[in-house]
């Protein structure tokens, strides 16, 4: 997106290159969350995503997801709920087996992360291949609940996340774009 705010949070996320592999351009939230306006008006841009898109419940991804969703979720008052990596939740849960950009992994809910009919934003940093989005709304639709859209701060178009989660029927919205 070429836009004021897009342009705003992109001159505030830091590349590093070759990280985790090689030619790999790691896109840094952590300056982001470091500057503690430029929080705030993430955090904003979410808010009006999520008022406009009736949602009844946050679902944010381990680990810098849980960032952006818990505060997202205090801000309206809504209740949050967490997908981990495998192993961490000690309750009863669903678990979905995913790919991303640099390897492998399996994310879970807790069988009672929401009630059956709610509509869950799911939030996370950054959409790659999306793999994990959509390993997640899975994990959502296999408890009953409906995935209202999927919510990041960055897409990275070029991978194709985006394009396969809007396939998927899931309304896409991310604050800005790396090419
Ligand atoms: C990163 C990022 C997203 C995911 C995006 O997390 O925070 O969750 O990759 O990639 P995808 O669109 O290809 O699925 P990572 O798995 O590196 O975990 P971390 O937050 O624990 O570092
Ligand atoms: N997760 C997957 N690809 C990524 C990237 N290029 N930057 C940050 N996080 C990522």
């Amino acid at each position: 997106e070429s836009n004021h705010l897009a342009d705003y949070l992109k001159q505030r996320i830091r590349t590093v290159p070759d990280w985790p592999i090689a030619g790999v351009n790691f896109r840094d939230v952590t300056t982001l969350f470091n500057d503690p306006e430029a929080f705030r008006v993430m955090i904003e841009a979410f808010s009006l995503d999520c008022t406009r898109l009736a949602v009844d419940v946050i679902a944010a991804i381990d680990a810098r997801g849980f960032i952006i969703g818990g505060a997202l979720a205090y801000q309206l008052h809504k209740p949050f709920a967490l997908v981990r990596k495998k192993g961490k939740l000690p309750y009863r849960t669903v678990s979905e087996d995913y790919t991303l950009e640099y390897g492998s992994a399996t994310i879970e809910i807790n069988e009672d992360a929401c009630a059956a009919g709610q509509r869950v934003l799911l939030v996370d940093d950054l959409i790659a291949t999306g793999g994990t989005l959509l390993a997640a709304a899975k994990l959502f639709q296999k408890i009953g609940a409906e995935v209202a859209g999927v919510a990041a701060i960055i897409d990275l178009p070029e991978l194709g996340g985006s394009a396969k989660l809007r396939d998927a029927k899931l309304p896409v919205h991310a604050l800005c774009a790396f090419s």
